[in-house]
């Protein structure tokens, strides 16, 4: 893309309050008139400028090739264009409903966030930072996005994958076993190796503080 578009579409983000969503490290921003957001990796000012740099440079990188080579195996938003000079990502509106937001009702949408993670998995991905925040709920499908820290992994990286997400079902959505049981339900579906995994996620949960307490996989 030439910089003349560059900077039409910098002018063209809507910059009210609902058409932007701030993440941990990047900034969404609806594309106006195109149904496609604008990710951005603003600099942060806590870390030496050059590292700084590379560190958004690369997970600029690592989201988009990684988003491009995943897009047969699950449901992703489309990259239409990538600038990792300007950290910049733009990509089609999934225009749905965050997973998160469905607060205490996933469970209509839980086994198929199993499927879809099964199937990132089975293609050989981990997400690494997979909560409900990073999910989207759209003519009753699921999408993955925030690919920005995943990786090419094994069963190790799957299985801590899913304690992160266990724990966010329990601390975000108040979810009961029942509700994990439709996770794996789908995991099982999206995932042949998915008996490794779960038992890694044993182990896994098992070590430090961050056990969840009475949970087991069948
Ligand atoms: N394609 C999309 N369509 C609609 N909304 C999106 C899309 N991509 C991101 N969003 C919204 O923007 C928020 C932040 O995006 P994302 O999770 O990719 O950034 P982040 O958490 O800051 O990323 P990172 O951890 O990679 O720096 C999401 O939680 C979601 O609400
Ligand atoms: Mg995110």
């Amino acid at each position: 893309m030439s910089s003349m578009r560059m900077a039409s579409f910098i002018w063209e983000w809507i910059d009210l309050k609902n058409h932007e969503r701030r993440g941990a490290e990047a900034v969404v921003k609806l594309l106006h008139d195109e149904n496609k957001v604008v990710k951005i990796r603003p600099q942060k000012k806590y870390r030496a400028e050059e590292l700084d740099r590379k560190i958004r440079k690369e997970r600029t990188r690592t989201e988009a090739r990684l988003m491009e080579k995943m897009k047969r195996f699950v449901n992703l938003p489309k990259i239409t264009y990538v600038d990792e000079k300007n950290f910049t990502i733009e990509m089609e509106l999934l225009d749905g409903k965050l997973v998160k937001e469905l607060g205490e009702t996933i469970d209509e949408v839980i086994q198929q966030v199993g499927e879809q993670v099964g199937k990132l998995h089975a293609a050989g991905v981990a997400h690494n930072d997979l909560t409900t925040s990073n999910m989207i709920w759209k003519d009753d499908e699921i999408f993955l996005i925030d690919f920005g820290l995943a990786a090419r992994s094994k069963t190790e990286g799957f299985a801590t994958d899913l304690k992160v997400l266990r724990e966010c079902m329990v601390a975000t959505h108040k979810t009961t076993e029942d509700t994990w049981q439709r996770f794996v339900e789908g995991y099982k579906s999206g995932n042949p190796e998915w008996e490794l995994v779960l038992k890694r996620l044993e182990k896994v949960s098992s070590r430090g503080r961050y056990k969840v307490k009475g949970s087991s996989v069948k």
